[in-house]
């Protein structure tokens, strides 16, 4: 279905324009379908405000289980990214930074260096105290670091700039800067209301991917158990004895370097929809950071800021079909793990849309699994 010029009709309208949605446009648009995108900036959103750690071995819901489908989809996301970006850069003109030289997860102590040892694996090596301090020479003398060889870091702030350039040069893609207010599903498709009056959007499948302010849409079939969960970070100049290469991650905190400067992070608090920073916590954080990377304690904060990631009970996104309304695609509640797992979810909306078999398992994504009884 191609849309009449003036009218809002399309194949498929994305609600939210986090790094989700946009992803989701753009794989849309490339697959020959026309895409109604709606949504503005909030203030607090997820997207702009994570550090954009690439680690699936660390911070998803499993990290021993190499064969979970969970752990899967974050690692086959992982391997999307290189290609990903290149392709991206090619559409767009923005170049996005990669950073792929591994993640160090340090132990402070012994009986920490116990614990991490027992996640060696595949994708995963213990570096004794003396090569974690060669290959990052301003960290403290830890008892040792688990070192994951394929994590690192993109620079989601580039990221985002990269899709929303893709999306202006797509003749399939329209993007409506206003808040969805409401969603009516029926059996033929969709009609999504917009906050500014605007006329009524309406599509054939809905994409929903509205972050940590889902459930303020009417009209869902269902509530989301979706919460904001508030990220508090900082950043401080890469100069002198504060330069560091790797993703650093720590019991307390972690270290994110992003061009000329690092980026340290971060607090998961439950806020409401405060996105403000706070002294104490900011100072908590660079405590935690300080046990590894002493410099940190003196180093002059250059920004700090906050993010509400869109969390769900089992950390884990909300991603297929409403089993009720086909029409109605859920892609959100991403939790710590938006930007890892966005290149795949793009992929595996596509495949919602058009019927044919995901790229990934998503029998643990599904909306169903928070109305079982137990
Ligand atoms: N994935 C890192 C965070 O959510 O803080």
């Amino acid at each position: 279905m191609t849309a009449p010029a003036g009218s809002a009709t399309a194949d498929v309208a994305v609600v939210g324009t986090g790094l989700i949605g946009l992803a989701a446009a753009v794989a849309l648009a490339e697959r020959g379908l026309d895409v109604l995108l709606v949504g503005q900036p909030r203030p607090g959103e997820s997207s702009p405000a994570g550090a954009g750690m690439l680690a699936p071995s660390l911070e998803d819901t499993n990290p021993g289980a190499s064969a979970d489908p969970v752990h899967q989809f974050a690692v086959a996301s992982l391997a999307r990214y290189p290609g990903y970006l290149q392709s991206l850069t090619d559409r767009s003109g923005v170049p996005v930074p990669l950073n792929r030289r591994g993640i160090l997860r340090v132990a402070l102590h012994a009986s920490e260096a116990d614990t991490l040892r027992q996640l060696q694996g595949a994708n995963a090596h213990w570096l004794d105290a003396p090569d974690v301090l060669a290959i990052e020479p301003g960290l403290a003398p830890v008892a040792g670091a688990m070192f994951y060889p394929t994590g690192g870091a993109v620079d989601n702030l580039a990221l985002l700039e990269a899709l929303a350039a893709a999306i202006a040069r797509s003749p399939r893609i329209r993007w409506i800067r206003t808040d969805v207010r409401a969603i009516a599903v029926n059996g033929s498709g969709a009609t999504c209301a917009t906050s500014n009056g605007g006329t009524p959007v309406r599509s054939a499948h809905v994409v929903l991917a509205a972050g940590a302010w889902v459930n303020g849409i009417a009209g869902l079939p269902r509530l989301l158990p979706i919460e904001p969960y508030r990220g508090q970070m900082f950043s401080v100049a890469a100069t002198g004895a504060a330069v560091l290469r790797h993703v650093v991650y720590g019991p307390d905190a972690y270290l994110v370097p992003r061009g000329d400067r690092v980026l340290v992070g971060a607090t998961m608090e439950r806020a409401g929809f405060d996105a403000d920073t706070t002294d104490e916590a900011l100072a908590s954080i660079r405590s935690g950071a300080a046990a590894f990377w002493p410099v940190v304690s003196t180093a002059t904060t250059t920004a700090k800021w906050a993010g509400l990631r869109p969390v769900t009970p089992d950390l884990l996104p909300i991603l297929g079909r409403d089993p009720d309304h086909p029409s109605l695609i859920y892609a959100c509640g991403h939790s710590r793990n938006g930007i890892l797992m966005a290149p795949l979810t793009g992929d595996c909306v596509v495949a919602l849309v058009t019927g044919d078999a995901p790229p990934a398992d998503l029998s643990a994504f599904g909306v169903a699994r928070f109305s079982r009884d137990t």
